[in-house]
């Protein structure tokens, strides 16, 4: 049965009329005594095969219900048993085989990431119509921009605005891509509701912040001068910050980063869920450095040329998508939620 979204009383119903109806035709198999995560599976109580088709969706017990490797595993960080890959200790760390334990990572925090094919011209296009879109609109909107520092942030509208219909289908392109790689259910499909630029001028950044009731976020990177300013993102486990160990950098794994610090990239997009803290750093672009600016020469301040200018702006796009169930009635759909279908009649 699939989850509904957004609503873990109700994925708890599902999984409990789930049980139910399992516990039904599992009435004379085992009890799961011999299970060792008895004491916290809720399938355990109505009768439990130990198999992935046994356990409550949405929780994860199959990946524990799995067979779990004997004392003595392969050599190497890994092994593969069964349909799972299990990591194990390094050999540094247990030089006795039976002393190495498996190592689960579980709530991982997926980023997804590529550049654009045909990005610099795209990348023109938008640059001039952003441009305008700002002079038409100076004031913007306050969102995690910081006005007296220049940081200019749009209208939310821009997945409605056909001048930028090109970026925007690209966009659902690849949110179609990461729904299918995480395996959401083929009855809903991706619906944005907001989508944005920034203009940052030298100095200017974005304070931390999340995109509240969105599923997916992400940005794409429109102009980015040398030193604008990396993108951010923050461990979003509040708990995982109360107490840092200290790592030999050497052996230090990524799994165990803070926070993570992604280059912008003119033509690259970057996707990560919406509750995932992130900012900007300030933007330090200056004269005489590369603007990344498509077609455009970059500032030098040797020869007296503006040590602020357009040249040194950094340009992105952010967008925020949902599910949404398909078949949603144009004239039911709710106002400004666009799916990739509608894009076709721009
Ligand atoms: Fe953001």
């Amino acid at each position: 049965m699939a989850n509904k979204p957004g609503s873990h009383k109700r994925d708890l119903r599902d999984d409990g009329r789930d049980r139910r109806r399992r516990a039904a035709s599992l009435s004379r198999s085992r009890t799961g005594d011999q299970c060792p995560f008895r004491s916290v599976c809720p399938a355990i109580r109505t009768g439990c095969r130990r198999a992935r088709a046994g356990c409550p969706p949405g929780i994860g017990y199959a990946a524990l219900h799995a067979p779990r490797p004997p004392a003595a595993f392969p050599a190497g960080r890994g092994a593969t048993l069964d349909e799972d890959s299990i990591e194990t200790m390094t050999d540094a760390a247990a030089p006795a085989r039976e002393k190495r334990m498996a190592r689960d990572y579980f709530f991982p925090t997926p980023v997804y990431y590529t550049d654009l094919a045909q990005a610099q011209d795209l990348n023109a296009r938008l640059v001039a119509d952003i441009r305008a879109w700002r002079e038409r609109d100076p004031g913007g909107t306050f969102r995690s921009n910081v006005p007296q520092l220049g940081g200019w942030h749009s209208a939310t509208d821009m997945h409605l605005r056909v001048e930028f219909t090109d970026l925007t289908r690209e966009i659902f392109e690849l949110i179609h891509g990461v729904f299918r790689d995480q395996g959401y259910d083929d009855a809903y499909e991706p619906v944005c509701d907001s989508m944005w630029a920034n203009v940052n001028p030298r100095g200017a950044f974005n304070r931390h912040h999340t995109h509240p009731h969105a599923l997916w976020s992400g940005v794409y990177y429109v102009r980015t001068p040398d030193e604008c300013g990396l993108l951010c993102l923050t461990d979003p486990r509040p708990q995982a910050h109360v107490i840092t160990p200290y790592f030999d950098p050497g052996r230090r794994s990524a799994h165990t980063w803070a926070e993570v610090y992604y280059q912008p990239v003119a033509g690259r997009l970057i996707a990560f869920p919406g509750w995932l803290v992130h900012s900007t750093h300030p933007n330090l672009a200056s004269a005489g450095r590369g603007t990344g600016g498509a077609g455009e020469a970059g500032a030098k301040s040797a020869t007296g040329e503006e040590e602020n200018g357009p040249a040194l702006e950094r340009i992105s796009v952010s967008f925020n998508f949902r599910q949404r169930r398909k078949g949603v009635a144009p004239t039911d759909a709710p106002a400004g939620e666009v799916v990739r279908k509608d894009l076709s009649a721009k």
